[in-house]
């Protein structure tokens, strides 16, 4: 049977939920929290406090904005991890409440699959194998898709994420956060070769990304000394130059994934993937390589309830539901 389901997210600071009917997603309510924007940072605890706050709303006009009653429903979704812990509480203990009081399954979801399984939301979708490119606040990692629940990861960052990268140094230069989205924009504005970071190459598939942000750190250091005014006269140019880096860094080792593996269907998940950057390095070598790409609507880059619910579908269709004992995990790796 094709299922209704409902899927909670609440990982990190976006409190999110989705309606999927027949493995069509009907909608992707999400509350963001601006709160950690002072902070330069998330804020573990104030996020799970304004998940608390957020969550019956988002779920409530989930159901209202679907047209999907309650009754209806065949299953509750969650993101069970990997994510923060206090978040991940709020989030896997409503579902619980939900589906205990309405009598439904629970469907516990990772959700880094679910990033990956985000392809399958829209058209066109990948056909399997694939690799994906998951880039994100906490991750950075190639994953051998092989099915919708048959993943693996052959390539990841020894420490730092991409996404930790771009708000680093975005920090460094004293923008907001998440100064990702910013660092892309200024980017669109500056020379890409003004300036040279030290790139780490990794052995194999794997990537570092924080010696690029120790050369940046010492670079802007230096400069600063010779004018102080350095960051705010040179804005667009470093931001050009540094997602430059940071963008090769990842499509070099896609590159070399595809190579090895000989795959050639290349999808980006992740909140990174929203960068404009990236998607057009990745459209250049496609066109030269003749790979075919897949490319999220922005909607469905950054964390949403939507591609919990996409995962669920699959889940719900294999049978793999949870009981009522299932704990948050925060730590949770691809296949866990
Ligand atoms: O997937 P996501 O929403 O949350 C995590 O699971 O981490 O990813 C958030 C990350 C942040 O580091 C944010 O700065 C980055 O994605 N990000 C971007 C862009 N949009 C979001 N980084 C670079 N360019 C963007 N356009
Ligand atoms: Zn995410």
């Amino acid at each position: 049977m094709s299922p209704i389901l409902l899927a909670i997210e609440s990982s990190c600071d976006e409190t999110s939920a989705s309606i999927i009917q027949h493995g069509k997603v009907l909608n992707n309510v999400i509350a963001s929290q601006s709160i950690h924007q002072k902070y330069g940072g998330v804020v573990p605890e104030l996020a799970s406090r304004a998940h608390q706050q957020n969550i019956l709303m988002v779920v409530n006009e989930c159901l209202s904005t679907s047209g999907i009653s309650k009754k209806e429903l065949n299953a509750i979704a969650f993101t069970r991890g990997p994510g923060l812990m206090g978040s991940l509480l709020v989030g896997v203990s409503f579902a619980k409440g939900m589906a205990w009081s309405l009598g439904l399954p629970l469907i516990e979801v990772n959700h880094m699959e679910a990033h990956v399984l985000a392809h399958f939301i829209d058209e066109p979708k990948p056909v399997f194998p694939f690799l994906c490119l998951t880039v994100s606040g906490g991750h950075t990692q190639i994953v051998l898709v092989e099915d919708y629940l048959n993943m693996k990861v052959i390539g990841e960052t020894q420490d730092d994420a991409v996404g930790e990268a771009f708000d680093k140094a975005a920090k460094m230069m004293g923008l907001p956060y998440p100064g990702g989205p910013l660092i892309d924009q200024y980017a669109k504005l500056g020379n890409a070769k003004a300036y040279k970071f030290s790139e780490t190459t990794m052995a194999g598939l794997d990537f570092s990304f924080s010696g690029i942000k120790t050369s940046l750190l010492y670079f802007l250091r230096d400069q600063k000394k010779l004018d102080p005014r350095f960051v705010e006269k040179n804005r667009d140019d470093i931001c050009a130059s540094l997602q430059r880096s940071l963008v090769d860094m990842l499509l070099q080792k896609v590159k070399k994934a595809a190579k090895e593996t000989g795959i050639r269907q290349v999808a980006i998940a992740g909140g990174v993937s929203a960068n404009s950057g990236l998607r057009d390095g990745l459209k250049k070598i496609a066109e030269e390589l003749g790979w075919t790409i897949f490319i999220p609507e922005f909607q469905y880059c950054t964390d949403n309830a939507a591609m919990i619910a996409m995962a669920a579908h699959y889940k719900y269709l294999k049978g793999e539901f949870c009981t009522l004992d299932v704990a948050p995990v925060a730590y949770m790796a691809i296949g866990d």
